[in-house]
């Protein structure tokens, strides 16, 4: 027995490590060639056995089965020695730009290739006849290249074909069909997927391609140049799914049996020369998404049978000479999000009803005959008139008659972590570990959703992404998504960041599995996502030394394992484990020491890891290094709080450094409240929190630098800066959609409480931007309109209902609007010498006069010149910020919108003939003006980078 055991181990250990027999040598001859043609191969091809261990090899029985080598940064050609690998089954080049030249036509020895994926290289020349000789393929991805020539018609042959993608090439000419013995692609009765959009297609699409025998999902010919009509065996394939035919030069009318293809989520047609009347697509039960814009179509009614398509979300018609009224119905189909009616000549009265908890988000009725609107209750979808005679008259309230671009600006946020500040180009990824992220863009061909500003798709997208990869074991900590938008094509593109486990950094193994999985189609995402592929960048960042170290000691363990035997064997494991055990504790050490909150965490509070959205956190000597050791030169500014100095970042970017004083610093929770609280503020007209420092004891807030100072130094003319009436009125929108943001965007809603001309700075184009959040409350659910709190504040912009009662409402901050709106017109201080200049200006105004008699107290750098009505409704607003019952004054969206106008009509120095202008701000403050359709000024929303910021 005792000699029994070690034998048994050393004979495991030999099949262990020693089973693998050398790689076949006219494999390793194929590789080599491979080598030799290319550069930039992985550091461990070495040897003369690829099948032990060379990254992206794979054997069988001492024969490559398979090349993955997605993003490894390979240059060179594709050697035809390619095609001595024959028992290869799967080939991955993806994403290695600088691979070009033709694809060998030695490619068609490889009998038992079943994959072969070459999407985002830089192959050019005609795709090879030979192709047509792998009779195992079942994926082709040649999408991305610059092939040219035909499509083969050899590729006909491929019985087993489930997946062909030649888009995004160069290729022309027919799509080739079946003749006698010819083959062609209306043989593939097993491929599911015909990808050739953007290319350049040319002739008919054959009535021959398509039959009842197919089982295409998706059929993608987008972006070519083919002609003729649509063929009406398309109608045939009942499979369908996906149909993009946009974009091409395809006449007559529609062919009536496509309403056959119950199952088809999203149908393109637009932009081409199709004609006759509107197609009946109402047996389409399932389609979500319906383009049929720019086409030829004779003038019809808007078609009762669009309500019957209860699926719908995106309905785009542009230039299709609909007419006549929109039945209001349409706006409660359940799922639709978009409208886009462009160009039509649709009448009468736009009428959208309680268009109101359901998922519209846009109606784009932009050139049409609409001469009115309609709508009950508040909701908000953007209806964009432009154009419409409801627009030819100005003094109409004026959000619908301008188009404004719909932004999505999702990116993953990180979770229940602050981001770490990260060396050279290092990315915090959503777990806030510095990383090199894999990246690259997904292309989404065909969406069966519009509202691109929906989080949940893209949550959704990033759980699947996660689970596919750790269902292949790969080594990915996390995935981020940013950057969601359509192209011309209509393509959806999200840019996705995919960040390493254990490690800062993938090695060649990691980076082409994860490349694969996302090539290979083996990732799916939620089918409303579509067709797609990925286009992965080379990755950078292997750490190619200790690849080659951490081999070397392997070799060395399997030397040591096979003389020694069993026991020493058992000892490495045993070490191995004690190594990794202490690696986890060393990886958790170090998690805690980056986390400069982690003092607090378990004594204060129970989910107290600060959720900072986009701020980074500095170390003092960061900072104490960008203000050259909080220098005197830096010194900007100070107050109650203590002291702001300007600092410079080692990239360059200007900041102002906000250091609390010993007595004014908060308790950590205290100032983990506000840095929480400010890091989810983005708005292009507030101050911009870019970091915080907890170190040392300090505490400070690192802020975007604002340079021109002050609104009061402005004013006061201490800044040099002239102040004209356009500045003023640009100056006081800024500053009120700052403020609208914080009431009625942010969440929870914030109420600033401290409004007034020191605490408005103006930036190099002498926008406003709102600062100094430090007496900022949020609104909390329980407390719903008002907080009871100590009155804070500055005398002169306090509002004296709060004073009194000691609620706080957001109706506080209108009130110190409403003074500063006053400071801007007279340049007078509030409190002066026991004047109030509220008061002041009550007493002598008088709105029978011209400039309401306000002449002795206007500041004279206004140059008001003759233009005075908007002036005089300058003043009206002003006035209803001020009255006395927070009630009766207007709320900060309704401001913008006024004073946006002012600034509209004074720019174009027109005569402004609002319903509004002769009402007195009495007639105002009874809320009488508030157009329920206005939930707010769009462009509000520009610079929110997350759609909807969810409450903690
Ligand atoms: C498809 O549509 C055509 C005409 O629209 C009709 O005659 C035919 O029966 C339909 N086929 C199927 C399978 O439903
Ligand atoms: C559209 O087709 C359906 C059935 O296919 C029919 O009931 C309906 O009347 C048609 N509508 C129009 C406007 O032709
Ligand atoms: C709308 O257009 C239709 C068809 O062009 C026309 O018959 C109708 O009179 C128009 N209605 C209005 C209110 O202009
Ligand atoms: C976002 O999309 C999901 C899934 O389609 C849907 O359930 C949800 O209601 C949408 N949210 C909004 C605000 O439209
Ligand atoms: C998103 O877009 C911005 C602006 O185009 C760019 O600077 C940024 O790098 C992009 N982010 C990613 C992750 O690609």
């Amino acid at each position: 027995m005792g000699e029994i055991m070690p034998l048994l181990l050393l004979l495991l250990c030999n099949y262990l490590f020693l089973a693998k027999a050398a790689t076949s040598n006219g494999d390793f001859i194929g590789l080599k060639a491979l080598m030799d043609s290319w550069q930039n191969t992985p550091p461990n091809w070495v040897g003369s056995d690829p099948c032990d261990g060379w990254d992206g090899i794979k054997c069988s029985n001492s024969r490559v089965t398979s090349i993955t080598l997605s993003s490894t940064g390979l240059t060179g050609e594709l050697s035809g020695d390619v095609g001595s690998l024959s028992e290869l089954e799967t080939l991955d080049l993806s994403y290695n730009k600088d691979i070009t030249g033709p694809l060998p036509q030695a490619i068609g020895n490889l009998k038992k290739l079943s994959t072969l994926i070459l999407v985002g290289c830089g192959f050019n020349g005609p795709i090879p006849d030979e192709i047509g000789n792998l009779q195992e393929l079942v994926y082709l991805s040649l999408n991305s290249n610059n092939f040219n020539g035909q499509i083969p018609a050899s590729i006909g042959n491929l019985s087993k074909l489930y997946w062909l993608d030649l888009a995004e090439n160069q290729l022309n000419g027919p799509i080739p069909v079946s003749n006698g013995s010819i083959p062609g692609l209306d043989k593939l009765l097993h491929a599911k997927h015909f990808h050739l959009g953007q290319n350049k297609l040319s002739g008919i699409i054959p009535q021959q391609l398509f039959s009842s025998e197919m089982a295409l999902i998706h059929v993608l010919f987008e972006g070519n140049q083919l002609r003729g009509s649509i063929p009406s065996s398309l109608g045939l394939v009942t499979t369908l799914e996906v149909v993009r035919l946009d974009g091409n030069m395809l006449s007559a009318s529609v062919p009536q049996n496509l309403n056959n293809l119950t199952k088809l989520h999203d149908l393109f047609l637009s932009n081409n020369k199709l004609s006759g009347s509107l197609p009946n697509l109402t047996g389409m039960s399932s389609l979500n998404y319906l383009d049929m814009s720019n086409n030829s179509f004779v003038p019809t009614d808007f078609p009762p049978w669009f309500l019957t398509l209860e699926s719908l979300t995106t309905l785009v018609m542009e230039n299709t000479q609909l007419q006549g009224q929109i039945p209001t119905s349409l706006f409660s189909l359940g799922y639709l999000q978009t409208l886009m009616l462009k160009g039509n000549k649709l009448n009468g009265t736009l009428d959208i009803g309680t268009a109101d908890g359901n998922h519209l988000r846009r109606i784009d009725l932009e050139s049409n005959l609409i001469g009115d609107f309609k709508q009950v209750g508040v909701s908000d979808v953007q209806v964009i008139l432009k154009d419409n005679p409801i627009c030819y008259e100005t003094g109409e309230d004026k959000t619908y008659c301008s188009v404004l671009q719909p932004n999505s600006s999702y990116t993953t946020p990180p979770k229940n972590c602050l981001p770490s500040t990260c060396s050279s180009d290092q990315i915090s990824s959503p777990n806030c570990e510095c990383a090199y992220p894999y990246t690259g863009t997904f292309i989404f061909r065909s969406p069966s959703f519009s509202d691109l500003g929906n989080e949940t798709y893209y949550v959704s997208l990033e759980e699947s992404l996660m689970h596919s990869f750790q269902s292949h074991n790969l080594p990915v900590d996390s995935v981020s998504l940013s950057n969601a938008t359509k192209n011309a094509v209509q393509y959806l593109e999200l840019s996705l960041q995919v960040f390493p486990s254990n490690q800062d950094h993938f090695n060649r193994t990691g980076i082409s599995s994860v490349g694969f999985v996302l090539s290979n189609q083996t990732f799916k995402p939620q089918p409303i996502f579509g067709p797609f592929y990925f286009d992965g960048e080379a990755y950078q960042h292997f750490g190619d030394n200790g690849h080659r170290e951490s081999k070397k000691s392997r070799n060395i363990g399997i030397i040591i394992g096979a003389a020694v035997g069993g026991s020493v064997l058992l000892v490495l494991l045993l070490l191995a484990g004690v190594y990794a055990f202490c690696q986890k504790k060393r990886a958790e050490k170090a998690l805690e020491q980056s986390n400069p909150f982690r003092r607090w965490d378990s004594r204060e509070s129970h989910n107290s890891i600060p959720q900072l959205q986009g701020a980074r956190v500095f170390s003092f000597e960061e900072l104490q290094k960008s203000t050259k050791n909080f220098s005197q030169d830096n010194d900007v500014g100070s107050g109650g709080y203590g002291k702001v100095y300007r600092g410079k970042l080692p990239n360059g970017q200007l900041i102002a450094i906000k250091r609390a004083h010993i007595e004014t610093m908060q308790g950590a929770l205290q100032f983990k409240a506000e840095i929480e609280l400010l890091s989810r503020v983005h708005h292009t007209n507030l101050v911009r929190l870019i970091g915080f420092c907890f170190d040392q004891g300090e505490q400070m807030l690192v802020y975007e630098y604002v340079p021109n100072g002050t609104l009061k130094d402005a004013i006061s003319g201490k800044s040099g800066i002239r102040l004209d009436w356009v500045r003023r009125l640009k100056i006081a929108l800024g500053a009120a959609k700052g403020l609208a943001y914080l009431h009625e965007l942010a969440n929870p809603p914030i109420i600033h409480r401290d409004i007034k001309t020191t605490n408005i700075l103006l930036d190099e184009r002498m926008n406003a931007k709102v600062a100094d959040f430090g007496l900022s409350k949020p609104m909390v659910d329980t407390e719903k309109d008002h907080i009871t709190t100590q009155v804070k504040g500055t005398m002169g912009y306090l509002d004296p209902e709060y004073y009194m009662s000691q609620q706080l409402t957001e109706k506080s901050d209108v009130y110190s609007f409403g003074v500063v709106m006053l400071e801007l017109i007279t340049a007078k201080k509030p409190l002066d010498r026991g004047k109030y200049i509220v008061i002041e200006i009550k007493n002598v105004i008088d709105q029978t006069k011209d400039l309401y008699g306000l002449h002795e107290i206007v500041d004279p750098v206004i140059g008001l010149g003759t233009n005075t009505k908007g002036f005089e409704k300058f003043v009206d607003i002003a006035m209803s910020c001020v009255q006395e019952s927070g009630a009766d004054r207007p709320s900060m969206s309704y401001v913008v919108r006024e004073i946006e106008n002012m600034l509209q009509q004074a720019r174009s120095n027109t005569t402004f003939e609002s319903p509004t202008t002769s009402s007195s701000y009495d007639d105002i403050s009874k809320g009488s003006y508030r157009h329920p359709y206005i939930t707010e000024s769009p462009d509000l929303n520009a610079a929110l980078p997350y759609p909807k910021i969810e409450p903690m």
